[in-house]
């Protein structure tokens, strides 16, 4: 049953209340919207393996221990372990960037037959290492459904870094949305600032014939927010910072 308790009534704001807190009490990074979609999901996979890159406070972590039976949890952060990791036995957690650490935990799990099948990345939101991500990740071969969800699709930064990657060129990618679930504007007070949104990638074991679509379905909300944002500002002065570079020395 929901619990519409007074303290968590008085919230407005795109993350609280989502009414999954007596749930799942840890500190969670992400939307209403954005968390039921990523339990049921989860709640539908009941994944055999694992990966999350970007544990933070442990919120999304909590979601996939649950439904999981193995995760691989990989964050730069060296004080995860000692805050998190005595609350779920069925995690390893991997400290360090995920771009060295994935491609040898991708090649062990492939190596050792285990059946990876759900991914979060969530961890560096730059453009380059959003496509990094997903390009290690997707050298998985899978060994049946995997499903990759990524958050902050709607951010114009790693919306960029998900469309860098030639899905195409691999044969099992059957499903690339960046809009899954839709993004945030200006959420808790930052202001002009695109985030949030989930977007989704699908592997499958047999290898597609057709030329693969990569679905934004809701591209014109995208366009919208995105001349109204500070991301179109900076993105447009961007050729002053060679300038601001030279009046800085
Ligand atoms: C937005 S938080 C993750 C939130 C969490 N997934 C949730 O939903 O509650 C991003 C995390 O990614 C980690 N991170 C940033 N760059 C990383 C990298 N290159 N490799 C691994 N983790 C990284 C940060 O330390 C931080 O804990």
């Amino acid at each position: 049953m929901i619990d519409f308790k007074a303290d968590i009534l008085e919230f407005s704001d795109t993350n609280y209340p989502a009414f999954t807190e007596n749930d799942f009490p840890l500190d969670w990074s992400m939307t209403r919207n954005e968390r039921y979609g990523f339990l049921y999901l989860l709640q539908k996979i009941k994944p055999k393996v694992a990966i999350e890159i970007g544990t933070f406070n442990g919120g999304s972590l909590q979601v996939i221990s649950k439904y999981a039976d193995k995760v691989y949890a990989i964050d730069t952060d060296k004080t995860i372990v000692e805050r998190l990791g005595n609350q779920f036995s069925n995690v390893e957690f991997l400290i360090g960037d995920s771009k060295e650490i994935l491609p040898k935990l991708i090649k062990q799990i492939q190596d050792n037959g285990e059946q990876l099948e759900f991914a979060l990345i969530d961890g560096d939101h730059s453009t380059k290492g959003v496509a990094t991500d997903i390009k290690n990740l997707i050298k998985y071969k899978p060994q049946s459904n995997f499903s990759i969800v990524l958050h902050d699709s709607f951010n114009p930064n790693c919306r960029k870094g998900m469309k860098l990657v030639d899905y195409n060129a691999n044969k099992h990618v059957h499903y690339v949305e960046l809009d899954f679930i839709s993004g945030v504007f200006a959420p808790d007070n930052l202001r002009h600032e695109m985030w949030g949104g989930l977007a989704h990638i699908i592997l499958l074991l047999e290898e597609r014939i057709d030329e693969l679509i990569i679905n934004e379905s809701q591209k014109k909300l995208f366009n919208i927010a995105y001349y109204r944002s500070i991301h179109f500002v900076k993105d447009t002065l961007f050729f002053l910072k060679p300038i601001k570079r030279l009046f800085k020395k």
